[in-house]
This record gives C-alpha cells, sequence and structure tokens, in this order.
C-alpha cells in the first residue's frame, strides 16, 4: 500500500517536473528575438511548413512558429501529386487546415506551386497527348487556384521551367504545350485568382545564364498583358559560396522589370556536394565523407554560416525597398530537407534554429543586422 502510494507520488514529482521544463522551455523561447518583429518594416520572414506543423501536433513548435515568422510556404501538401491526386480528384484537407493555420496565427500563404515538372501525380504519367495535358494544365490551375482565391497571398504560378543556361527545360509541359506555357499558366492564375500576387519562383536564378533566361520570361509573361508580381529566388546555397554578388545584380535587374524580389527557400548546404543549385531530380551517391557531422557542427563551419548569413542579410536590408519576402526552407535543422537530399540520411544543419529550435550564432548576427 505504501510502495504503491509512493510510486504514485513519484510519477506526479517526474510529470510535474516534466511539465516545469517544458514550461520553463517555452517561457525561454519568448525571449528569443523574434525575426518576425526584427523585420517588421523591412520585409516579411517565412517558414517552410510540413505536415506535423501544419497539424499543430506540438503546441510549442506552434507557438514558436507563430513567434518567428509571418509568413509561411507548404513544403509539399500543395503540390499538384498530394493535392490533385487523380484525374478528377482533389485532396484539399491539408491545404484548407495551412489556410486555418494562417489565420489563426496571422500568417501569410505562399501557395507553392502550381505548375512543377516534379512531385507530379502519378496518373501523368500515363497521358501522351497535347489534349489530355492542355486539360489537367487548365482544370488544375482553375481549381486549385479559384478555391484558394483571397485565402492564400500569393502563389508560385510556375516553378523551375528553366535550365542552367537560360533554355526552357524540356519539361512535360514544355514538350507538349511549347514555350508559352509559362505566359499561358499565369494567364489562367490571373482569371482564376484575381485577389492573389502572382510569382515565378526558381534555383540558379541569380546565376547570369539563368537570370538572363528569367528576365526573358517576365518580359515576355508582360509583353502578353498578363500579370506577374514577383520573382522568387529560391536561396540554396552553400556555406562560404554565396554568389553575393550575382545576388545583389539580379535584385537590380529583376526589380528594374517591375517585379517583386523575393529570397523563397533560404537554406545554407554545410553537407559535402558535388553541384549547385537545387534540381531535385539530382542525387549523390554516399561514401565515407558524405556525412562528416553526425553529431555537432564544428565551430569553424558554425562561425562561416554566422558570417554568410549575416552578409546575405545585411544585402537584404541594403535592397529592402526591392525585397518583399525571405523564406527559410524549414523551421530548424531537423526540418531541412538537406538532411535527406541530394542523399538520404545524412545531419546538415542549414538553417538558424538547432533541432531543439534553440538560436544558432548565426541567428543573433541576423537579428543584429538591423540597426
Ligand atoms: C522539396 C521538399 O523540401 C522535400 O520534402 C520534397 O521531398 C522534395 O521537394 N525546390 C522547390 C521545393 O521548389 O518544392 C523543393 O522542396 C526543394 C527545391
Amino acid at each position: 500500500m505504501l510502495l504503491k502510494k509512493l510510486a504514485i507520488t513519484t510519477r506526479t514529482a517526474v510529470l510535474l517536473l516534466a511539465n516545469l521544463s517544458l514550461l520553463h522551455s517555452a517561457a525561454l523561447a519568448q525571449t528569443i528575438p523574434s525575426l518576425r518583429d526584427t523585420f517588421k518594416k523591412d520585409f516579411g520572414i517565412g517558414t517552410a511548413l510540413n505536415n506535423a506543423q501544419i497539424n499543430e501536433t506540438n503546441p510549442q513548435t506552434t507557438a514558436f512558429i507563430a513567434r518567428q515568422f509571418n509568413m509561411a510556404t507548404p513544403e509539399n501538401i500543395m503540390k499538384s501529386a498530394l493535392i490533385h491526386p487523380g484525374w478528377d480528384t482533389y485532396d484539399f484537407e491539408m491545404a484548407d487546415k495551412l489556410i486555418a493555420f494562417g489565420k489563426k496565427h496571422d500568417i501569410k500563404i505562399n501557395g507553392h506551386t502550381l505548375i512543377w515538372h516534379s512531385q507530379l501525380p502519378a496518373f501523368i504519367r500515363g497521358i501522351h497527348s497535347k489534349d489530355s495535358i492542355q486539360t489537367f494544365f487548365t482544370n488544375h490551375i482553375k481549381t486549385v487556384a479559384s478555391r484558394y482565391d483571397g485565402k492564400v497571398f500569393s502563389w508560385d504560378v510556375v516553378n523551375e521551367a528553366l535550365n542552367e543556361d537560360g533554355t526552357m527545360r524540356k519539361s512535360v509541359f514544355l514538350q507538349y504545350l511549347g514555350d508559352d506555357f509559362v505566359t499561358e499558366a499565369f494567364r489562367l492564375a490571373q482569371q482564376a485568382a484575381p485577389k492573389t500576387e502572382l510569382y515565378y519562383n526558381d534555383y540558379n536564378n541569380e546565376q547570369p545564364k539563368k537570370r538572363a533566361g528569367c528576365i526573358d520570361l517576365i518580359r515576355k509573361i508582360k509583353a502578353a498583358g498578363v500579370r506577374i508580381d514577383g520573382v522568387g529566388i529560391q536561396g540554396h546555397w552553400h556555406v562560404g559560396r554565396i554568389p553575393l554578388k550575382d545576388i545583389e545584380e539580379s535584385i537590380l535587374q529583376y526589380a528594374a522589370l517591375g517585379v517583386k524580389v523575393m529570397f523563397t527557400e533560404l537554406d545554407i548546404e554545410v553537407l559535402p556536394r558535388n553541384f549547385q543549385g537545387a534540381d531535385v531530380g539530382q542525387r549523390m551517391t554516399a561514401n565515407a565523407q558524405s556525412n562528416p557531422y553526425p553529431t555537432a557542427l564544428p565551430d569553424s563551419v558554425q562561425t562561416q554560416l554566422a558570417a554568410d548569413y549575416e552578409a546575405l542579410f545585411k544585402l537584404f536590408l541594403k535592397h529592402k525597398d526591392k525585397i518583399t519576402r525571405v523564406t527559410f526552407w524549414g523551421v530548424n535543422d531537423g526540418d531541412s530537407w538537406l538532411n535527406n537530399w541530394p542523399i538520404r540520411g545524412r545531419t546538415s544543419y542549414p538553417l538558424l534554429f538547432d533541432r531543439k529550435d534553440q538560436p544558432k550564432p548565426a541567428f543573433y548576427k541576423v537579428i543584429a543586422t538591423v540597426k
């Protein structure tokens, strides 16, 4: 009897302590400066959100996201494979939850993405006629963009239509619909979503050749009398190798076209890579050197990462009149896609918060860029 009582009391004490430590870390999170508040007068601060975060499975994570970010992009759930799984079937459950999440926490949602060559529904592989691709293209944009008009703040209407040399990527859309598919996507989006900002998004489009291709696309859309409001530079870069000059030149050249500039998927890779960019179709084979920091990031790399983020945010602030949003591709290092791409199961450290949502030196450097 006494033993039983003691066991219950011990359990209560343990639970109490666990709760106290939860409270303690929640209270600590409130003392960390807020990115969204710090850059309030400059540009929006966004993050990518995964299923668990949208489902609010961890209340502490939800509070953390709401305190740090005022814009969000779904990491996967609005991609066509997930939102449009069958020819006549749409699955809006998670996207609707995301809209509710944004409303509740005062976070603007960027829809990602209407037209992309990757993460397409499986049924597309069985389609081999121009008519059917055209029907999918039209139905998809009309249905999804109109459902969320006025509910999402913006859409990445087309994602990654360009090759590195600035020519058009040989996607299923280019193959069946020809060069004009990008303009046509914007035309359809404009009709379906008159209250939503419309963007073109790509990686490496700060690089001169790809940038030139991107500028041509934007000019073409505008020349057709179709609306395009902004261009997204994804910003998947590498530690110690941030192309600051190209980024600055791109901000200036894109802004000169009269479109808003944003950095839409920012992360800085610290792991070995034998190519640059973010072509999701590209992979690397693992070897003994490919996962060098399984337990912790060495100080020297941590310092370089912090310096890189500092330089980037100084540049962003210098051009804050042209930049409307900076979005990180993930909340913390544990969430990052770079743990699984281009090699599965690595330990990467590309963001401002560590695996426990603790700010890294890079976070404080970024905060300190605001005078
Ligand atoms: C990535 C997601 O982060 C992964 O979870 C998914 O497996 C593949 O796609 N460019 C984009 C994003 O526009 O949609 C990609 O997101 C990363 C590269």
